[in-house]
């Protein structure tokens, strides 16, 4: 079984939807044989080891839940795509918490699950058994993304990864297998980080410590320790951006201008959007301190001095955030 038959009619090659008792095409109406065995989709071998993305990874939830509302949502009801016909393959599924609020908020026609984890790709397909879906057919496949889909042209509408992209070395050649298999019209959304925010981040932890070194500033040494090292780690991942040596060594391997976007949408002849999250960017720091580890009250204190010199009208650029959402558009 190839991925591509289970997404289409062994008679015309249309599109399923259900009914009580069967399957049937869209197209020519025929009865299509109903999928037992469904999640048996290797496609790769599996990535032996779970990744360490601390932080980033999670089960369903309603917090998440309010995430997709938010991110995703507006995104989708934008979008020119028939509600009864959404055809959809996620990368990066993990433990499922956009799979489940996706299928929640659309029930769409067809939904492929893909994790390149063997541990993850376990989970994940557990939870979709469990789940009770309004759907004719949910899959769980594996599949890692630095290589083709078995998918057939056209085969979805809409591809999804939430805070995959960044991971996958070839993402750009990724981008034009997925092309291949995603149907016009159609569209890829990607929420990742933008690198614009990072740049702009790294630099202000380099006029905290300058201001710490000139005593403006009064910090513990640990806290001053834990923003040199971040700053250290941030301005080698910028300076080694389009390093595949070294990139492949790391878990986060990417970030995302949308100038580069750009370039690469129009030459894979897509349209692009760059949606800008709407999330408080002082607020965005104060928990970017927390995460790397600086103490509490040393944080406060550093807010304070970012507060005198983030400049006015930040808050609309785009550099006030960590993340935006790309979306691709084949039209
Ligand atoms: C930060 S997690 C996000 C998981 C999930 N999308 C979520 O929002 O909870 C990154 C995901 O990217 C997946 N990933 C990493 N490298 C990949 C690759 N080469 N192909 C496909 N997925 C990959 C990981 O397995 C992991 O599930």
């Amino acid at each position: 079984m190839t991925w591509s038959s289970i997404s289409s009619c062994d008679h015309c090659g249309g599109t399923w939807r259900e009914t009580s008792e069967a399957l049937i095409c869209r197209s020519c109406g025929k009865t299509i044989q109903t999928v037992t065995d469904w999640v048996k989709l290797d496609t790769e071998p599996l990535l032996p080891d779970r990744p360490a993305y601390k932080g980033q990874i999670g089960e369903p939830s309603a917090e998440y839940m309010r995430v997709f509302r938010s991110h995703y949502r507006p995104i989708m009801d934008a979008a020119p795509l028939d509600r009864s016909e959404l055809r959809v393959l996620e990368l990066g599924a993990g433990l499922g918490r956009t799979t489940q609020a996706f299928v929640r908020e659309y029930a769409p026609a067809l939904y492929i699950a893909s994790e390149p984890f063997s541990s993850l790709a376990v989970q994940l397909r557990q939870s979709l058994n469990a789940w009770d879906y309004r759907w004719p057919k949910g899959v769980a496949a594996n599949y890692n993304a630095n290589c083709a889909p078995l998918l057939r042209p056209g085969a979805v509408n809409v591809i999804l990864g939430n805070s995959v992209l960044h991971h996958i070395l070839d993402y750009e050649c990724g981008l034009e297998h997925w092309r291949e298999v995603l149907d016009t019209p159609g569209i890829m959304i990607f929420g990742e980080p933008i690198k614009e925010g990072w740049v702009y981040w790294t630099s202000l932890v380099l006029a905290v410590l300058q201001a710490w070194r000139g005593g403006t500033v009064e910090l513990a040494q640990k806290s001053a320790d834990t923003l040199e090292r971040h700053s250290r780690i941030m301005r080698e991942r910028i300076a080694n951006h389009d390093n595949r040596s070294y990139l492949a060594g790391l878990d986060d391997k990417h970030m995302f201008s949308p100038l580069k976007m750009m370039a690469l949408a129009d030459r894979l002849h897509m349209s692009l959007s760059v949606h800008k999250l709407s999330r408080d960017v002082l607020q965005l720091m104060r928990i970017r301190l927390e995460r790397i580890g600086v103490a509490e009250t040393d944080a406060r204190t550093v807010l304070d001095y970012l507060r005198e010199i983030v400049p006015v009208g930040i808050q609309d650029t785009a550099m006030s955030d960590f993340a935006a959402m790309f979306v691709f558009r084949k039209v």
